[in-house]
């Protein structure tokens, strides 16, 4: 896919099967990781407003790898989205939805995949425009039984469920026609960090390809 300076939601679930949801405590780490995910065929990052380090994380990748597509997760208010487009995001991740949010991304440029849990979060998200949305958390609000649900009413909905989502229950969620990508934090496991195994993250992403929606 040709990724377009101006992304769409929808884009940033399409270009591959799982988006790494990333924690970083350490600068250092942001850069090597980023290639090490992009060399397995990664390229859309949601790396975590919950550390002090992360903007700075988002900055680094942002600068240093052209192939790497930043966004931030964990955007909670307008402050949030300011800085992460500030950093060099060009997506954000939230773990809920607020009308209030949903227009902060707007006004400063950022495709928002919001969390919702909720029929009537899903509408509150629809009512503003918004048809991608992240499941969150999947696997405990209900996991797939819970998407055949939704995909009744809420037909023209695609969802990345996240939230207890694993390498092995993937498959699961992507044969869902509502589904069009998963997110899950164990691409990028603390220790693989700790030891810089940056050749283990590329074999974790490189076999995350062959999940195929
Ligand atoms: C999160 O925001 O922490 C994500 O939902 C990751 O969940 P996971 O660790 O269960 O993949």
């Amino acid at each position: 896919m040709n990724i377009e300076k101006k992304l769409t939601a929808l884009q940033v679930m399409q270009d591959a099967p799982v988006i790494p949801v990333i924690v970083l405590n350490d600068v250092a780490h942001a850069v090597p990781l980023a290639r090490a995910l992009v060399a397995g065929g990664i390229r859309m990052l949601e790396v975590t407003l919950r550390t002090e380090q992360a903007l700075a994380c988002i900055e680094a990748i942002a600068r240093a790898v052209p192939d790497a597509v930043v966004g931030a997760g964990t955007v909670r208010s307008r402050s949030d989205a300011q800085a992460a487009a500030m950093a060099g995001a060009r997506f954000a991740v939230s773990p809920g939805y607020t009308a209030a949010l949903g227009l902060a991304c707007r006004d400063v440029g950022l495709p928002l995949l919001p969390g919702v849990a909720t029929g009537s979060e899903i509408m509150l998200a629809q009512e503003d425009g918004l048809t991608e949305l992240k499941f969150f958390p999947a696997m405990q609000a209900g996991g797939t039984a819970l998407l055949k649900a939704w995909s009744g009413p809420f037909f023209d909905v695609r969802f990345c469920p996240t939230g207890g989502v694993t390498l092995q229950n993937a498959p699961e969620f992507l044969a869902l026609p509502n589904v069009v990508c998963v997110g899950g934090s164990w691409l990028v496991s603390p220790d693989a960090l700790a030891q810089g195994d940056w050749a283990r993250i590329t074999a974790l992403a490189r076999a995350t390809l062959a999940l195929k929606k």
